[in-house]
């Protein structure tokens, strides 16, 4: 059996004879205790598309380099998809609330349940919530009210906000700005504004996050908010099954291909992969409020 471990600069290579299974057992856990992985901080695993191999491609995670996972809900059912998976593996913990585009479903019944599913120890976050208004429906107005009513549970509950903005910044930061989430935190993900729109999230004390279309060859405009938004306030997601970076793009995305983004953020950040990988780690750790 063969460690790679990796602590900062320095690797350690330790072979075992495979008489070794105690040591094995101590080592690995060491491994993991210690050494930096990438922490996939928003994946859909619950949807259907991962229904034909999700045991096999969960079961990768750890040799692909990949740490925790946050499952996140996008609507009432897979909010509850979300928690049976971070129940079931260890690594993986779970975002429940309703995303923008699904909160025609919504009543005063279904905060009654976000709040009993956020009281579980592996929940970690409210979201993905927001506003997207990409498609006519549902109504701007209507997406206003879910999104401040599920801020409010956040703030209630005291768990960060995951938030879903797409053509929707102004009024986004307009919400954020009179629900004052700065008491609350969070992370704008798949960030797809301007720097200047990322710098006034990060002003009210939000993260970026970034995944596969920083690797995109038209993406100059997140080259751009990747430059300018200091490493100490940006994760990594895949947002998978969607957006997978280069060479990948159009196919079905996993967090095993997070290492290409890594990669295209250390060119950009002109740092070192493994710093990209322990401060966005840590980053991610601070706002989810998991330890190791
Ligand atoms: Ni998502």
């Amino acid at each position: 059996m063969l460690y790679l471990c990796g602590f900062h600069e320095i690797f350690f290579v330790i072979k075992l004879n495979d008489g070794g299974c105690f040591l094995e057992k101590i080592l690995t856990f060491l491994v993991l205790r210690f050494k930096n992985m990438i922490f996939d901080t928003h994946a859909h695993y619950d949807d259907e598309q991962f229904d034909i191999d999700r045991e096999e491609l969960l079961a990768a995670m750890k040799d692909g380099g990949i740490g925790n996972i946050v499952d996140v809900g996008a609507s009432m059912a897979s909010s509850e998809r979300a928690l049976e998976l971070a129940h079931k593996y260890d690594f993986i913990y779970a975002a429940v609330g309703v995303h923008p585009s699904e909160v025609e479903e919504m009543d005063d019944s279904s905060i009654e349940r976000l709040r009993e599913l956020s009281k579980d120890e592996k929940c970690v976050a409210i979201g993905e919530i927001g506003l997207d208004y990409h498609w006519p429906d549902p109504s701007p107005e209507l997406q206003k009210i879910w999104f401040k009513r599920q801020i409010q549970l956040a703030r209630e509950t005291g768990l960060p906000i995951i938030i879903h903005s797409r053509d929707a910044a102004q009024d986004t930061l307009e919400i954020m700005k009179s629900e004052h989430v700065e008491d609350i935190g969070g992370v704008v993900h798949c960030f797809s504004y301007s720097a200047e729109v990322a710098a006034e999230c990060v002003k009210m004390g939000f993260y970026i996050g970034i995944g596969g279309v920083l690797t995109f060859k038209n993406a100059r405009k997140m080259v751009e908010v990747a430059e300018k938004t200091p490493i100490e306030k940006i994760i990594l997601e895949t947002d998978c099954p969607y957006l997978a970076p280069e060479p990948y793009r159009g196919k079905r995305n996993n967090s095993l291909y997070l290492p290409n983004v890594v990669r295209k953020m250390a060119e950009v950040k002109n740092m070192s992969e493994e710093d990209v990988i322990r401060i966005t780690e840590e980053n991610a750790r601070k706002m989810y409020g998991i330890s190791r």
